[in-house]
């Protein structure tokens, strides 16, 4: 069982429910006419991209971007490597990038300055989780589910060293999951 590991429940599954609701309601208001893409960055945002789309009631197409950036497992170094490019061709679109959560801001900005060279008509973020204290880049999201602490969060898509992606609810490890690492 991985619920074992969980020191304390951070955003329980109703709660999460609800702020995707909310952001689908905002989106499917703010996109009413346009060409929207909702371009996934795997593999952290999967389960919020299922969620939230389906609370989308505009037309979309979508589409998935694997990134990866160096470092170790809880701290973003700043070089981003890309391990699956978007296959549409982005001319015109309306992309709206959905992540899991906007920590340092260093890999959505890269990934932003690279997907503005191929002209699309708009680029917004979209994230369930913001930790704007953590910010090193200057991003900012034009959508945020919530606000977290300075605290590492799993569940729902978030992992830890590649685990836990697949609980419902989002919550923090208890300390000695890291410390056995
Ligand atoms: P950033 O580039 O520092 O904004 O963060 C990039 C990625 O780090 C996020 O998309 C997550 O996949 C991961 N990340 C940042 N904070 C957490 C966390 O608290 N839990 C799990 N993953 C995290
Ligand atoms: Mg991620």
């Amino acid at each position: 069982m991985i619920e074992k590991d969980i020191e304390k429940v951070f955003f329980s599954k109703e709660e999460l429910s609800e702020i995707v609701k909310r952001l689908g309601a905002q989106i499917s208001k703010d996109y009413e006419g346009k060409n929207l893409l909702l371009v996934s960055i795997l593999k952290g945002s999967v389960i919020f991209m299922a969620d939230l789309m389906r609370e989308i009631t505009v037309p979309c197409e979508i589409d998935f971007m694997c990134v990866s950036a160096y470092g170790n497992r809880t701290e973003a170094s700043g070089n981003v490597r890309i391990i699956k490019d978007l296959d549409i061709n982005l001319e015109g679109k309306d992309l709206l990038l959905v992540e899991d959560i906007l920590d340092s801001g260093v890999t959505l900005s890269y990934v932003c300055r690279m997907l503005e060279t191929r002209n699309p008509a708009s680029i917004k973020i979209c994230t369930l989780l913001d930790k704007p204290e953590r910010r090193k880049s200057n991003i900012k999201a034009d959508y945020a589910g919530t606000f977290v602490p300075n605290e590492f969060v799993v569940g729902y898509g978030l992992d830890y060293a590649e685990k836990y992606r697949n609980l419902p609810y989002i919550g923090v490890l208890k300390p000695e999951i890291y410390e056995n690492n």
